[in-house]
């Protein structure tokens, strides 16, 4: 019977476009999923969506849109950034699906029956954005949320309790019979630490706002959404529905079951989630793994700063397997990291193009230049020199360590131990000189193993990347000439592989990046006044909300371009009602001068904001065709500034 493998990242909320950081998780949970797989296991990988609460109800009135408008948006925005990065999920479970609704309204009914649930008063402070409540003395000084510094607001509401001081024992007892229920050791200090500081019953339901899950008894209350979302776990497997057989065996009967969360939700998930399952009589098999966050230079990455990176800029512009292979690398286990957009770049120049790239093309070129392409099975019988045994040695420590990283999540130092395989490969380019072997036809034989060891170290290397680069070890595997039966895990021993008949040609398969010109893309993404990554698809609006956009015909009396900002022009436009200044990114398609004179549509009620110093007070409206170019739209001659577009 093959090993089952249950992995879920946390459900994220719809409360902001996903940032790198946030896809960490997400593709950290990935790798994980096909490295188990490639292992021989029966995986089964969750994400979704935690789409109730608070938070979310006043994002969608930010957006003017209603909550399930709102969530439904963002909810396949979330899934198309998954697709783009190719997360190879089983299921994606949104917390208003009904599958998930009708479990969590039946749960709290059987917490309340056995005494866990009761009802009472609430008298304290609430971080709307973290969704969590806090006593006075957890707050920092002038009442603000001791996890993100944000003010919190003072609740005074009926609301139920769910008993969390009972289990405090039996918490401590769990953690201590399971050693492996937290990792890194440092995240199970701190829990055990909260947990020993004496533990409060936690209020479980509000009455203050209405988009969550009713109380079926109490319908005033809606259901605390970290009860609604941890149970997602188990709902999206089908728990107590007609059909549970994921449930019974990914679950029940499973083996392996990891929730992978980031520093910031560990709480929740190592007090609160033990606690209600220990409270249903239900089985906790699954083990926490808590990774460290993304930083920025100047700290959390947040939009009103400025420095946020969207995952499709970088796999736009650079593709996706430098992504995911950057954003592995670059996360020590169990800390936070820096984001730089001079790592970005350093990183894929130096491990993916030089190191993995270059090697490989020089394998191949030299396998044709020297050989013709082919290597015949005869050859590696031949005595072994100590470079090449060197090398078959090392790629047997690397195995041994890289599986025993992957098994323990330290997948960064899993990246390493690739990279040490490929530095001793390219190591014995330079011990061995193929270029001189190939001038002695009696050296035939040495320079058939040589380059024999360069081809088999790549596709080991390559067999060992396959969690985490996506596209990449296809390629290779057809360069080299491997077949499927030679790319297993199984098959990442040494001499596995007889003999070999490469392409004739390699192809690049990193470009090499431009070190200057590269992080000045980057940050000029990072600019707050640069719009958000571009949504595909919009949703429907009717035509009193169109109607809500003033579009008149303007003419340029003047434009120059922006001081701070070479994307930018700042015109000066008669709109009819007076000359006003709007700022416009199409300084890479127009020079300033062109377009003076010209009458343009522009959006005349738009909020006025300053982008990079310059005030702009409208928009001018263009149209982008097939090859990115922004074009102006241009009104008739008979229509004159001021003149309503409709
Ligand atoms: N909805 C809750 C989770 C409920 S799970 C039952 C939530 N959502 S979230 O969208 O705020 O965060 C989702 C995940 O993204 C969390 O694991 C969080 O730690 C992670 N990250 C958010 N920003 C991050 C970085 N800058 N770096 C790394 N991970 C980060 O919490």
């Amino acid at each position: 019977m093959m090993k089952t493998f249950y992995i879920t990242t946390p459900i994220y909320y719809p409360s902001a476009k996903l940032h790198i950081g946030s896809a960490y998780t997400t593709v950290l949970c990935d790798t994980l999923k096909r490295y188990k797989s490639l292992k021989g296991y029966d995986t089964r990988f969750l994400t979704g969506m935690d789409e109730h609460g608070q938070k979310i109800e006043e994002a969608a009135k930010a957006n003017k849109k209603t909550p399930k408008e709102h969530v439904d948006y963002i909810s396949k925005l979330t899934q198309e950034l998954w697709a783009l990065l190719k997360i190879d999920n089983d299921d994606f479970i949104r917390t208003t699906e009904p599958r998930h609704e009708a479990i969590i309204a039946r749960i709290f009914e059987q917490l309340k029956a056995k005494g866990d649930i009761y009802l009472g008063e609430y008298i304290g402070h609430y971080c709307i954005h973290d969704e969590a409540f806090f006593t006075p003395t957890q707050l920092l000084p002038g009442e603000l949320c001791p996890d993100c510094g944000r003010k919190t607001e003072l609740v005074k509401e009926e609301t139920y309790f769910f008993r969390l001081s009972r289990y405090q024992d039996r918490l401590l007892q769990y953690i201590e019979d399971h050693p492996d229920f937290i990792v890194p050791e440092t995240r199970k200090n701190e829990v055990v630490q909260f947990i020993k500081s004496n533990l409060t019953d936690i209020s479980v339901s509000r009455t203050a706002f209405s988009w969550g899950i009713p109380v079926k008894s109490d319908p005033k209350h809606v259901i605390y959404v970290w009860i609604d979302a941890l149970f997602n776990y188990i709902s999206a497997l089908g728990f107590q529905a007609d059909d549970d057989h994921l449930y019974q065996k990914y679950w029940v009967k499973g083996d392996e079951i990891v929730h992978v969360i980031g520093k910031d939700i560990l709480r929740f998930h190592a007090v609160y989630w033990p606690a209600f399952l220990m409270a249903l009589d239900l089985p906790i098999r699954f083990r926490l793994f808590v990774h460290g966050w993304y930083l920025m230079k100047d700290g959390k990455m947040s939009k009103s700063k400025g420095n946020v990176v969207y995952p499709e800029m970088l796999v736009n512009r650079f593709g996706l397997d430098s992504f995911r292979y950057f954003i592995i690398k670059e996360l020590p286990y169990g800390n936070d990291g820096l984001f730089t957009p001079e790592d970005y770049v350093m990183r894929i120049n130096t491990d993916l193009v030089n190191d993995y790239g270059n090697l490989l093309s020089r394998s191949i070129t030299m396998a044709n230049k020297y050989l013709a392409g082919t290597i015949n099975e005869r050859s590696h019988e031949m005595p072994e020199r100590v470079f090449e045994a060197e090398l078959e040695e090392l790629s047997r420590e690397v195995l041994t360590n890289y599986s025993r990283n992957m098994d323990e999540f330290k997948l960064t130092n899993a990246l390493f131990d690739i990279s040490r395989l490929i530095a001793r490969t390219n190591k014995l380019i330079d011990e061995t000189l193929p270029w001189d072997l190939a001038k002695k036809p009696e050296n035939r034989e040495v320079l058939e193993s040589v380059i024999y060891h360069l081809l088999e170290a790549l596709r080991i290397a390559t067999i060992l990347y396959r969690p985490f680069l996506i596209d990449t070890p296809q390629k290779v595997f057809e360069m080299l000439g491997v077949e499927p039966t030679d790319i297993g895990f199984d098959s990442a021993i040494f001499g596995q592989k007889k003999n070999y008949h490469v392409s004739a040609k390699p192809t690049h398969l990193f470009p090499r990046l431009d070190m200057e010109k590269e992080v000045a893309a980057i940050r000029e993404w990072m600019n707050p006044s640069v719009p958000e990554a571009t949504i595909t698809e919009n949703p429907l609006i009717d035509i009193e909300s169109f109607s809500l956009i003033d579009i008149r015909v303007g003419t340029v009396r003047e434009c120059t371009t922006h001081k701070n900002a070479k994307k930018l022009l700042v015109c000066q436009i008669d709109t009819g009602d007076k000359v006003r200044q709007v700022v416009s990114g199409i300084a890479e398609h127009y020079q300033p001068e062109n377009l003076i004179g010209r009458k343009l549509l522009v959006i005349v009620n738009l909020e006025p904001i300053k982008l990079r110093g310059e005030l702009s007070e409208g928009m001018i409206l263009c149209g982008e065709n097939a090859d990115k170019e922004l074009i102006v739209i241009e009104a008739d001659g008979r229509l004159n500034p001021g003149d309503k577009v409709k």
